[in-house]
């Protein structure tokens, strides 16, 4: 039965490499695999007359041979279609087809600005870090000294979820502040750029969604000295030349002392143009030293340590560098808008 096994399968794969076309191919395919009177077929039957210890092995054989005749049935079939088979099989690029140029996008103006922002500030050793745009009131505001009583929570009106813990689309990047104060301790410096939400009756300079990036330094002995230093560093960055800046108080529930800080009008170098509204200056950022409180609640010192925290609109500087002038056309997704960039 072994001898006979063997005999038919070298047989088959002889006659299979002699086969010149498919009308020969599907005379040995039925010749081998008919399943009534195919030879493996046949060579099955006699199966059963083989010694109970000896079948196992022998049904193994019978069906390594049949697997073999397949591949090379298999094989020989596809070059027989290589050779001679029709245009489409054998040309599998269709020159013909007319397809429209494929056009290659390319990153959002907000994206292009936090990526060279995002390096500005690794080379200074800041991380960059992120945190859940769903956020719980503790973070957006309780932990930012600003409890449920205080006026501050309405000019920052959001999104409410429905939940057990009270969770909110959160109005700024600020919570993050202290979500890595908890997680990485002093020292500490980050930016940490995101999506922000608030309850706007949307017009040309509010709407429902925008980007900020919040910079924080924790270290000993902070103070405003090193965040002038660090902005100074970041404008000529983006700008690339070297930006007069001011500070005015601003009123943060977070920071104290808080500050405004303004840029020297980029369009008439402090002369007064309508960009500045004839000010000179215009309003970039809005920062301060953290908060004693804010501190207490990462879980830092406010004796030992002291630090800087600001809130970049990003989506603000972006409408400033190309002087865009409805903010809502950031993000509504209009090609003939975004292809300028
Ligand atoms: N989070 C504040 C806002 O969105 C901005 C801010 C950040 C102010 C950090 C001071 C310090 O309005």
């Amino acid at each position: 039965m072994e001898l006979n096994i063997k005999k038919l399968k070298d047989q088959a794969l002889k006659e299979i490499d002699g086969i010149k076309n498919s009308e020969e191919w599907e005379n040995i395919k039925n010749k081998y695999f008919s399943r009534k009177s195919g030879e493996l077929a046949k060579l099955l039957k006699d199966i059963k007359d083989v010694a109970d210890d000896l079948r196992p092995k022998v049904g193994t054989m019978v069906n390594e041979a049949k697997e073999e005749i397949e591949n090379a049935l298999e094989d020989k079939m596809s070059k027989i279609k290589k050779g001679s088979g029709d245009k489409l099989e054998r040309d599998f690029i269709d020159v013909t087809l007319n397809i429209e140029k494929y056009k290659l996008g390319h990153l959002h103006p907000v994206t292009q600005i936090t990526n060279e922002l995002e390096d500005i500030f690794k080379s200074m050793g800041f991380m960059i870090l992120d945190g859940p745009e769903l956020e719980s009131d503790y973070y957006n505001f309780e932990s930012l000294n600003i409890p449920t009583w205080h006026p501050a929570r309405d000019t920052q009106d959001t999104f409410y979820i429905e939940a057990k813990d009270k969770l909110l689309m959160r109005t700024h990047t600020s919570p993050v502040q202290v979500r890595a104060m908890q997680k990485y301790g002093a020292p500490l410096r980050c930016v940490v750029p995101g999506r922000v939400f608030r309850n706007e009756a949307t017009d040309a300079s509010h709407d429902h969604t925008f980007y900020q990036l919040e910079g924080l330094m924790i270290d000993k002995d902070i103070s405003i000295t090193n965040l002038i230093a660090v902005m100074k560093e970041l404008l000529s960055g983006i700008f690339k030349r070297e930006v007069k800046v001011r500070l005015r108080p601003g009123y943060f529930p977070f920071v104290e002392p808080g500050f405004e800080l303004d840029i020297q009008c980029l369009i008439c170098g402090g002369k007064g143009c309508p960009v500045c509204k004839q000010s000179g200056w215009l309003e970039l950022l809005p920062c301060g030293l953290v908060h004693p409180n804010v501190l207490k609640a990462g879980g830092i010192d406010p004796k030992k340590y002291s630090g800087f925290a600001f809130g970049l609109g990003l989506t603000r500087l972006v409408m400033m560098k190309y002087k865009i002038d409805d903010i809502r056309l950031l993000q509504g997704g209009d090609l003939r808008f975004l292809n300028q960039f």
